[in-house]
């Protein structure tokens, strides 16, 4: 995938990083409609950098951030057994809060505490994974807490021949059971043995919908079975690709910055999350973009 040099459209300007994704996006207010010029304008550059960010958006309240992200594309909401408490339920219903802070009820107020996250494409077990997020920092710890992303058009593309042969027409069974800081989601059970695992199945090559590109799908590594393969040569394989994934010249990390905001593209990236030192306060609104489903 080329990476676009630095573009500029009316008062718009994207500045690709020196990375293999990520690009910096100046002239949106958050807190502002979406031009259809603008949208247009944001869509490619999202298509041709993968995750951009949008830096010094100040006090975008939860509906702001709602109406943003909702001229992406429609939003799902989060789960009703959601992980927001203490006061924050509130929230529009398309708002998910990802936190370590306690609330007034004594119960965390987000998901995914100050631990690490695993990299991992979000919500791959379901049939239509999400196609992007947005996370908006509200509060941010003095370090750590970095979000980090992976090109995985190229991920693909760096395989050699053979293994590309290989995995054409096969699919992975995406565990559902846990979640990227390795809990037990409520009511699943321990998985055992990977074949068994619960969750969708997609194929390990996709097509972009947008670029028409070939990309490498993963979900999360824990529990992964390549469907039709005996177990040893699944997870010989699934370690391949992996090693492959997350090599480290693949990877544009996301330092927070109070007012960030960034817009991933959860169909051709996987991220991972640093953690944090418990006792300080990390915040973030995230949004999530209904996606499509996936093609091989
Ligand atoms: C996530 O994995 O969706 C959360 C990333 C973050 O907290 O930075």
């Amino acid at each position: 995938m080329n990476k676009a040099t630095d573009t500029t459209n009316g008062g718009l300007k994207v500045v690709p990083s020196q990375n293999l994704l990520g690009a910096d996006i100046y002239g949106v207010n958050l807190k502002l409609p979406l031009s259809s010029e603008d949208k247009q304008f944001i869509e490619k550059a999202w298509a041709d950098n993968l995750v951009l960010r949008f830096r010094g958006q100040e006090n975008v309240t939860p509906q702001e951030l709602t109406q943003f992200s909702n001229a992406l594309g429609d939003l799902d909401k989060r789960p009703v057994r959601g992980t927001v408490n203490g006061g924050y339920n509130d929230l529009p219903l398309e708002i998910n809060v990802i936190s370590n802070i306690i609330g007034d009820d004594g119960k965390p107020i987000g998901g995914l505490g100050s631990y690490e996250a695993d990299w991992h494409t979000d919500m791959s077990y379901v049939d239509i994974p999400p196609k992007g997020c947005v996370l908006y920092s509200v509060e941010i710890p003095p370090t750590g807490g970095n979000t980090s992303f992976v090109n995985m058009y190229e991920a693909y593309n760096r395989l050699s021949d053979k293994t590309k042969q290989k995995i054409a027409n096969l699919k992975c069974i995406h565990d559902a059971s846990k979640n990227s800081t390795g809990e037990l989601r409520q009511g699943f059970t321990e998985v055992t043995d990977p074949r068994n695992a619960v969750g969708a199945s997609h194929p390990l090559v996709r097509i972009h919908p947008v670029t028409q590109q070939k990309c490498l799908f993963l979900g999360r590594r824990k529990n992964a079975y390549i469907v039709g393969l005996p177990l040893n040569e699944s997870e010989e394989l699934l370690d391949e690709l992996w090693a492959a994934s997350t090599d480290p010249e693949l990877k544009w990390t996301q330092v927070w910055q109070l007012g960030d905001a960034i817009l991933w593209d959860n169909r051709c990236t996987m991220h991972q999350r640093d953690s944090f030192d418990a006792s300080s306060r990390r915040l973030m609104y995230r949004t999530q973009i209904r996606g499509e489903l996936v093609m091989g």
